[in-house]
């Protein structure tokens, strides 16, 4: 649709930027901190893994100062669990406590919104061990650990998401269960344990947090048929309700999307449920939806003759396929990044359009970004113009998913600060500020303004207006 003038962005548009609390802080042992299944995650040959990251346990205030020199209203990151609690569901680590308190201080002393994640893809180790989400006791772990952070930090948290990614970490779950990955079956029985504690979170959320609002924070993103084949179009279907509607519905409604639900039944993969379960699922309400965005899927018909689902060394943006559902298909009209993950930004008001049909619930990007290989120069300038592009075609879609209608509340792009990327470690960067660091030398681990970030800046001060 094409409109004559663009509903400008909205008064207290939260403009923020994102992060997580492995990829960023470091100190993986210090201050009584626990380990994490990311603390012991083998990364490939040359990259780094996450003990270090970019030191933010350390420069804590320097960061939240570039964040109000950005210009930030709202920062979005996660709470290590095992930092608060260090073993999951023992002993409460009062240094932990003490380090989430400053950090929130002094974002509200710059008025920059706190809006947290309680759980970033870092479970506990020794809840790992003890069965991880396949344990139901992981559900009270979790309601436990949501207690305790809404006890200290609910008075000036108004924002919470429960879990980031639960979709990505069912459908691409190999850095989340060292050891062994698990089969289906498993991952939608986990599946099934992470929307309880979601749903307990949440319930809890209103019961203790005055005005707090939560809601989940999954990967989504409107799937494409290749063709304009029917057959295309059921696979586009499945894949868009088995990736993103499953974990939305339930989040929403409290039930299983129903075309999931005939994939689970068909595949054996459906999980074991207690008395009660949809009872405490339909009850808990979000308030809001996060939305973590970075590209659009393309699929085909299955052919479902073995060749359906493609062995690739994928990340959470690669499509795998599955026999007898959908097939990984080829988007022309798409140009990829260095990294090999489409860029969509109309696929950005596409899907914000068919969340927001679908719920009408006020929406937050939670993610969004470009990964890429900034150089720092000897001047010590960083010059990222491929990230500006990137975020001026995304911004100015989510401007016309508002003027469709969609009651989008704020844009959160990843990633306020360089930080060791899933897979790729420093090799590839999303921030605005630059953290001098590589893969094995952490240098002097200082932070750099990209322009980027005197970008954004201009973009936030002006709410928007110099995109037009
Ligand atoms: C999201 C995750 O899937 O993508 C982030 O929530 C991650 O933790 C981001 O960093 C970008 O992915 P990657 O693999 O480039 O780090």
């Amino acid at each position: 649709m094409y409109y004559k003038t663009l509903k400008g962005f909205p008064e207290h548009f939260l403009w923020g930027a994102s992060t997580s609390a492995y990829q960023i802080e470091g100190a993986y042992n210090e201050d009584g901190k626990g380990m994490s299944v990311q603390d012991i995650y083998e990364t490939p040959e040359g990259i780094t893994d996450f003990k270090a990251a970019s030191d933010h346990y350390h420069h804590m205030r320097e960061d939240v100062k570039l964040m109000a020199d950005l210009g930030m209203k709202a920062y979005r990151f996660s709470i290590a669990w095992t930092r608060v609690i260090p073993d999951g569901d023992g002993d409460v680590n009062a240094e932990g406590i003490k380090f989430y308190n400053d950090l929130i201080n002094e974002l509200v002393s710059y008025d920059i919104v706190p809006v947290v994640t309680m759980y970033h893809f870092d479970l506990p180790l020794k809840l790992h061990k003890k069965g991880g989400w396949g344990n139901r006791k992981t559900i009270d772990a979790f309601e436990r650990y949501a207690k305790i952070l809404f006890e200290n930090f609910g008075d000036r948290v108004k924002y919470w998401l429960t879990i980031n990614e639960q979709n990505v970490m069912i459908n691409h779950p190999n850095a989340m269960n060292p050891g062994r990955i698990p089969s289906k079956k498993e991952l939608y029985q986990q599946c099934h344990h992470m929307f309880l504690a979601g749903a307990k979170a949440t319930l809890l959320c209103h019961k203790m947090c005055e005005g707090g609002k939560i809601g989940p924070a999954p990967n989504i993103t409107a799937v494409y048929p290749e063709k304009c084949n029917p057959a295309d179009v059921i696979a586009a279907d499945n894949w868009e309700s088995i990736r993103c509607w499953m974990y939305l519905d339930m989040a929403v409604y409290g039930r299983y999307n129903s075309l999931a639900w005939s994939y689970l039944a068909e595949k054996g993969f459906t999980p074991v449920m207690e008395d009660g379960d949809m009872e405490i699922l339909k009850k808990a309400k979000p308030d809001f939806l996060g939305v973590n965005y970075y590209a659009t899927a393309t699929v085909s018909a299955s052919k479902n003759d073995g060749m359906d689902c493609q062995p690739r060394n994928g990340d959470q943006q690669v499509m795998i396929g599955e026999e007898g559902v959908y097939r990984a298909g080829d988007n022309p009209y798409l140009e990829k990044t260095e990294y090999g993950w489409m860029v969509d930004s109309v696929g950005l008001r596409v899907t914000l359009r068919r969340i927001y049909d679908r719920y009408q619930l006020p929406l937050l990007i939670t993610e969004n970004g470009l990964g890429a290989s900034d150089v720092l120069n000897e001047d010590g300038t960083v010059h990222d113009p491929y990230r500006i592009v990137y975020l001026e075609r995304h911004f100015k879609q989510a401007q016309l998913a508002i003027t469709d209608g969609v009651d989008l509340i704020g844009y959160c792009p990843w990633s306020f600060m360089d930080l060791v990327s899933t897979h790729q470690g420093y090799g590839k960067r999303y921030g605005f500020v630059y953290v001098n660091r590589d893969e094995a030398d952490l240098k002097d681990m200082g932070r750099i303004k990209k322009d980027s970030f005197y970008w954004y800046h201009q973009v936030i001060i002006t709410n928007g207006a110099i995109l037009d």
